[in-house]
Order: structure tokens, then sequence, then C-alpha cells
């Protein structure tokens, strides 16, 4: 009898140990062992990729208001109407310098033939978006042909009709130069537009006229919208990536992302209609140019003040396959891999190198610290390999130190994704990008991806990766708690794999409400307003949480991934001796948590709750926090932590530890 007892009790342990699940109690129970150390986690593990789509820069982030300023857009007057009040005559001209290796080369010339008043209006990205005694700086490049007495007007109206703020600029001769007023506005409205009005009769020549508010990021003038970068900035990212996506492909070569152009003075980069201007004929955005007024040196700098590490990505002599699919031959590639190598040397390079020195000449004189640098985006088949290989030698010969980022092409599985998986392990790349973009149930059922993932081969990089609740690049798909429940899930297999996956973001990152062609995306904005989606506030919380190194948690004998609709990781913060554990409850009802701690003594912690009872709950302009975290103190009793796991639930506890 009594040795019946014994097996009975050693089999319904065993039942426990496999299924972690203590049977009536409906208890699932964690092992959390904090002295085996499994991997380190990078700093840069949970990053940002950004892209100028969806007004991403131009209209988004990048904080002029004009659209247009230059009147290079393929319609030189697209965004601009001629104003004429009541008997006002005037006329207008759009001229080209035909100075052909110039940047912006047109200006527009204007003449008032009366005293009326004549004119321009700018409407803005979507209408401008103006805040109560903020303070605007207006500045154009003008010249007045002798004889003219010609003054400027320059006025914001409010969507009413209204003045709500203006300045008077007074052109000075017939020599190019660049004025610059400022003025408040005594309004605040997301829809206001721009008046330029010529006061007197006479002609005057202009050119990037431009509107800026003082409330940048860190206040500089022609800056970042300050809201968009405190997003980015609270998120602690590791890595910034930059600046795409297919954008840097281009549609055709010659419309590839140039970072060489984008450098420099503002008013000599050359503008380029972007590529997501009429690539979906469902969201066509017309009006969508690249003015780079955010370029290469705006980038840099916006990494360095978020804290993140720099990847830029670079075109690799292919433009995008989707598109033309044109490639450069390889006996022409030299520039491309010059581009490259100049790259670093503008990023790295002391300020007497030729590129180290237009660093310095634009305000940095100390290195950017770049350490990773992507050769090509979504490119794949042979014809990137071949490119591929060309660009490692050389930047490897110069720059060893520097680690390439290296395409695995569009899908994580598939004919394309296997050849360069192939490829890329044989020549011993770097780091591998892996996109995403899939339905929530694939993020679930792939949490494990990486289990099983050679550990001695290349580094991996998650570097696009996005539930989407309809279909890849419908207009449907929502950012709803579905999808970010999912992402979560599937993360805390990333973090359970950091000796093998060192990067991961989610994309697109920015989009605009009035002016997207792809969703979902990480945060929404308008033309004051910004918040961040139920992805963003998962983003968030596993960056903020990151830890130091890898501790396995275990459900029975293995890793959660999936046991009962529960996924987890577990990680120690070194520097302040914590110890934090991620767990997801992707099922519609509470679950009870048992976390049995080994190797550490802890006492009091806290827990962090991102939670929704409704799938398609989404974050919205009216209710920004509608999924946002909450935090409750927990106790840890003996080596043990119970609590309980709200439905659809992602979970970060921070324990300090000792011992
Ligand atoms: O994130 C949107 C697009 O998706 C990116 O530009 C591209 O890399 C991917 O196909």
């Amino acid at each position: 009898m009594k040795k019946r007892y014994i097996s009975l009790c050693i089999l319904s342990l065993c039942a426990v140990a496999f299924t972690g699940a203590v049977k009536g109690q409906d208890k699932n129970v964690f092992t959390v062992r904090t002295n085996e150390v499994k991997a380190t986690i990078q700093p840069t593990m949970w990053g940002i990729f950004f892209e100028d789509i969806n007004l991403g820069a131009d209209g988004g982030l990048y904080a002029e208001l004009v659209k247009n300023r230059s009147f290079e857009f393929d319609n030189a007057l697209m965004g601009w109407k001629e104003q004429k009040k009541e008997g006002a005559v005037g006329s207008l001209v759009v001229n080209n310098l035909a100075v052909f290796d110039k940047a912006n080369r047109r200006y527009i010339h204007l003449e008032s033939k009366t005293e009326a008043g004549y004119g321009l209006s700018n409407e803005g990205f979507r209408g401008m978006g103006i805040k109560k005694d903020n303070g605007y700086d207006f500045s154009v490049w003008a010249r007045r042909p002798a004889g003219s007495k010609v003054t400027l007007k320059v006025e914001l109206v409010g969507s009413q009709g209204a003045v709500i703020g203006e300045a008077t600029v007074v052109p000075e001769g017939h020599d190019w130069k660049k004025y610059a007023v400022s003025f408040k506005a005594s309004v605040t409205d997301p829809k206001a537009h721009l008046n330029v009005w010529l006061n007197g009769m006479g002609a005057v020549d202009l050119d990037m006229i431009s509107l800026f508010p003082q409330d940048t990021w860190k206040q500089r003038p022609g800056g970042l919208r300050a809201d968009m970068v405190q997003l980015l900035a609270d998120m602690k990212p590791g890595f910034l990536r930059f600046p795409g996506g297919c954008i840097v492909e281009g549609r055709n070569i010659d419309e590839r992302f140039q970072w060489k152009k984008t450098i420099g003075k503002v008013e000599d980069r050359d503008l380029l209609i972007n590529r997501w201007n009429v690539e979906f004929k469902h969201r066509l955005t017309p009006d969508y140019y690249q003015s780079f007024g955010l370029g290469f040196f705006e980038y840099f700098q916006l990494c360095e003040d978020i804290g993140a590490a720099p990847l830029p990505i670079l075109n690799c002599g292919m433009a995008c396959q989707f598109n033309t699919g044109e490639v450069v031959p390889l006996d022409q590639l030299d520039p491309f891999v010059d581009d490259a190598l100049d790259l670093i040397e503008f990023a790295n390079g002391p300020v007497n190198s030729e590129w180290g020195k237009k660093r310095a000449e634009m305000g940095h004189p100390a290195p950017f610290n770049m350490k990773m640098l992507g050769v090509g985006n979504e490119n794949w088949g042979p014809l990137y390999i071949e490119r591929l290989k060309v660009f490692t030698k050389a930047i490897k010969a110069k720059y060893p130190e520097i680690e390439i980022v290296n395409s695995s092409g569009t899908d994580p599985n598939g004919d394309r994704f296997d050849y360069l998986n192939r490829e890329l392990r044989a020549m011993n790349a770097d780091i591998i990008d892996e996109h995403y973009y899939r339905a929530p149930k694939w993020f679930l059922d792939n949490a494990k991806r990486y289990d099983s993932y050679n550990r001695k081969g290349p580094k991996i990089f998650a570097g696009e990766y996005a539930a989407q609740s309809v279909n890849i690049a419908s207009p449907d798909n929502k950012n709803n708690w579905q999808c970010a429940l999912a992402e979560a899930a599937f993360m805390t297999g990333l973090e359970r794999n950091a000796d093998v996956v060192v990067m991961a973001s989610y994309a697109p990152l920015f989009a605009h409400a009035e002016g997207w062609q792809w969703t979902p995306d990480l945060i929404w904005v308008d033309n004051l307003r910004s918040y961040g989606t139920a992805n963003y506030q998962v983003q968030k919380l596993f960056s903020v949480n990151k830890g130091s190194v890898v501790v396995p948690m275990l459900f029975g004998n293995e890793a959660a991934a999936g046991q009962k609709g529960l996924y987890g990781s577990a990680s120690l913060d070194k520097r302040t001796n914590e110890l934090i554990l991620k767990v997801v409850n992707t099922l519609g009802k509470a679950q009870d948590a048992d976390f049995i701690i080994e190797g550490a003594k802890g006492s009091r912690g806290t827990l962090t709750e991102l939670s929704s009872n409704k799938l398609d709950q989404v974050n919205s302009f009216e209710e920004p926090l509608a999924i946002a975290p909450e935090q409750k103190a927990v106790q840890v009793k003996g080596n043990k932590l119970d609590i309980s796991l709200k439905p659809y639930s992602v979970n970060v506890i921070r324990i300090k530890v000792s011992g």
C-alpha cells in the first residue's frame, strides 16, 4: 500500500512538472533559475525602425510647415495658390536656373501691378498645426530687382479665416539673401495656412519659403517635432535604423536614397520624389516628396539625442524588386561602394578627413560612433549576393570593425529566404535582417523560432515586424490589442534567444492620420497630436525592462512558449540587481502564475501590466492611453511569487534580488 502511494505521488509530481500546472487549483508554475546565465542581452536589443513613409519625415517628424518650399516638386506650384485681393493685378513665373549640377534650381518670380494685394498661400501638409503663444520662425531667400519697392507681409491664417500671426520682411537688394523673422501665434489651430503678400508694386524673386515652430526637439531651429521625438526617447531605444525600408532602394536606381545629397546646407539638398507617393493605388499621395531637411546628419544627431546606436542602411546597387528591379552592373558598382566607405568616414572619421570635415562643418566634430551598416534593404536573389560580396570585401578591408547588416529578403520563410539564409551563412555574415509581417497567429506559433538557430552562426536582426490584423499592406489593418499581444508573446522568444537575436524593431514607425500609405504603424500623429499604439506600449515595456542577461524561465521542463496560452522570459538587470520576469497571457481568462525563484532571494517588487478584455481595443487620438501600463506592488514570500495574470495581458515583474 505504502509503495503504491509513493509511486502515485511520483506520478502526480511528474504530471505537474510536465504541464506546469497543479490540477484542481489550475496553478501555472514557472521556475526561474537566476544562477544559470543563458545569454547576454545586447544594449541594442530593442530599437526603432524609421522610414519616410506615411509622412514620417516631411509632414511629420521634420517640423517644416511649408510644403514644396522651394518649388521643386514635379508640379512646381503644388501646395501653393496665387492670391489676389479685390482689384489686384499680378503675375507669377516659376524660373529654373538651368544649372544642371545644382540642387534647388527653381525659384518663383512674383510681380504685383497694383497696390491692392497680390501674393501666394501655402496649404502646408494637410494644413499647418499651429499652437497658441508658440513662436514661429519664418525665413525666405529673396532678391528684389532694381527699382522694385515691394516688401513682404507674412500672415498665418487660421481655419476660420482670421489672421493668427504676422510679420514683415523687407528684401534689400538684387542679390539672393536669406531673410528671417519670428512671430507668435495667437490661436491654436490644426489647419492653418500661410500667406505671403507683396506690399506695394513691383517684383520679387523668392525661394525656400519656410516656417518652423520654435518648440522643436531641443529647440533646434529648423528641427524636429518635439512630441514625436519624445515618444521615441521614452522607448529608450537601443538603436535607430534609418532611412528605411524600401525608400533606400527606390523605385528605380535614379530615385534611390543617396545620403550624400542629404547633408550640408538645407537649401543645397536635392529634393526627391518619395517612392510611397504613388506606390499604393488605394492610398495615392501625390504631394509626397523628400526635402531631406531631415538628412543623414540629423539622423545621426537624433540617435545621439535619444541614446540609440545608429544603423544606417544603404542602397546596394539594386532598385526595389517589387518595382523596376533595376541593378547596377558589377563593374559600375564603385560609386555605390564608395558611398558606404564615405559614410563610415562621415560618421566616424577625423575632422581632417574629407567626410569627417563635412560632419565637423555641420557642427559635430566628435564622431558619431557608428558600429553597424546595412547593405540593401529587402533585396533578394543571386544578384543581391553578388553585389553584397563586393560591398563586404571593401568595407571589411578598410573598416573591419564595422558590422554589416544583410538582407534575408521580404519574408521569414520560402525560397527567397532559404536561398539567402544559406548564402549568408556560407559567407559568415555578421548580422542577418529578417522581416515578418504576418497574422497574429504566426507570432504565437513562432515564439520558438530562434530556439533552434545555430548559436555559432550570424546574429539576427528582427528588422521589421508587425502583426497584421487583416493582411500585409491592407488599409484595414488595425493597431489592435490582439496584434500587440501576439507581438509581445513572440518578443519573449526573441529575448530568450538573445545570444542569437541582437536587435529587433517594429515597422513602420510613424503614420500621419491624413497622409498614410501603410498600416499598422507604431505611432500615429496628426498636425498637433501624437500617440503610441498598443504595439508601442508593448515595445516600450520590453525596451525599458531589458535586463542584461537571460536566465531560464521554465514551465515544467520547457521554455514558456505557448503552453496554456502563456509565454515568458526572464532576465537579470545587473546594474540594478533586479530579476525581470515577462509573462504574456494570451487567453481571455485570468490565470494564476506561481514563480519559484531559484538561486536568489527577493522580497518586494513591482508588476507592470498592459491588458484589455477586448482584442479589438486600440489607442486613438481620443483615447491615447486606452491601453497603457498599470503598476502595482508584489510580494515575494520565501522564494515564491504568486500573482494573477489578467486575461489578455502582458506582464513585467521587477524584483530586487540578492544572492
Ligand atoms: O515597413 C514598410 C515596408 O515594408 C518597408 O519599406 C519594407 O522594407 C517592407 O516591405
